[in-house]
């Protein structure tokens, strides 16, 4: 794997589950993290925390200038905080739906445009949204979640192609089930939380769940100069499910 000794990396999403790891992965190989979370206090140690929403651009924005203000640089951006919602269109609220896309679909629009011109002007750097399988297939109770995921992967092929030519890439990693504290939250409010953890197995091809640190290896790789060649991909990381 690639280096990341003095490379300057924004994390979202930081203290608990896929964000975590990663965070942790990148302090291993020797980045400088910036850790966002709402609560960032939970981020790895060696980190940089910082409290910010995503969903709103004066924290993201805060966020990208505390790390070029002490680095000078910024190269790499993991959009990865992101928020669950489990009803059909019918039973959706609209506010619901209006808040997992502020923070799944806008959050990393507002990442993306303010780490770009710094990138640009670098003439390098690699952005990584986490989208999800439910961003590629079909899948019940997933309207809001679902279509947010899918902007996330349309946006991560638009800014690929729209930034090709300057040494910025941009991908992103879909996920399919992992055992984080998010399905730990999902199952706690299934009625039947065992039958409903089952089901999600059930679902899998290889049977089981996904690990958080399985996904961070692979949003990893793509943060990576590994990935050099890699740019406007959606890589999965799922179990099988897709193939399926
Ligand atoms: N767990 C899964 O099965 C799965 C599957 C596919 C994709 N994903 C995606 O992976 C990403 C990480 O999920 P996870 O499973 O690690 O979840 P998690 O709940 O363990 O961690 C998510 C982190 O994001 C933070 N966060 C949430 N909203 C935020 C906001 N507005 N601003 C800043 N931080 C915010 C939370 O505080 C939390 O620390 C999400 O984008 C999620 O959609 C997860």
């Amino acid at each position: 794997m690639s280096s990341f000794v003095d490379y300057t990396v924004v994390v979202t999403g930081a203290s608990s589950g896929i964000g975590f790891e990663l965070s942790r992965l990148l302090v291993d190989a020797g980045a400088q993290v910036f850790a966002a979370d709402l609560d960032a206090a939970g981020a790895p140690d060696g980190c940089v925390r910082i409290d910010a929403d995503v969903a709103l651009e004066e924290d993201v924005e805060r966020v990208v200038s505390t790390a070029i203000d002490a680095t000078g640089r910024i190269d790499v951006l993991c959009n990865n905080a992101g928020l669950g919602s489990t009803t059909s269109v019918v039973d959706c609220p609209t506010d619901e739906w209006d808040r997992v896309f502020a923070v799944n679909a806008r959050g990393v629009f507002l990442g993306m445009k303010h780490v770009l011109p710094t990138m640009v002007a670098q003439g390098k750097g690699s952005i990584v949204n986490t989208a999800s399988v439910a961003g590629l297939i079909g899948l019940p109770d997933r309207a809001a979640y679902s279509a947010s995921k899918g902007a996330v992967i349309s946006l991560t092929r638009q800014v690929a192609i729209q930034y090709a030519a300057t040494g910025v890439r941009c991908n992103c990693i879909c996920p399919g089930t992992v055992d984080s504290p998010w399905v730990g939250r999902l199952l706690q409010g299934a009625d039947d939380p065992a039958a409903a953890r089952a089901a999600l197995v059930a679902r899998q091809p290889v049977g089981r769940l996904g690990q958080p640190l399985e996904i961070a290896k692979a949003a990893l790789y793509l943060a990576s100069d590994d990935a050099e060649f890699v740019t406007g991909t959606a890589l999965v990381i799922d179990g099988g499910i897709v193939a399926g």
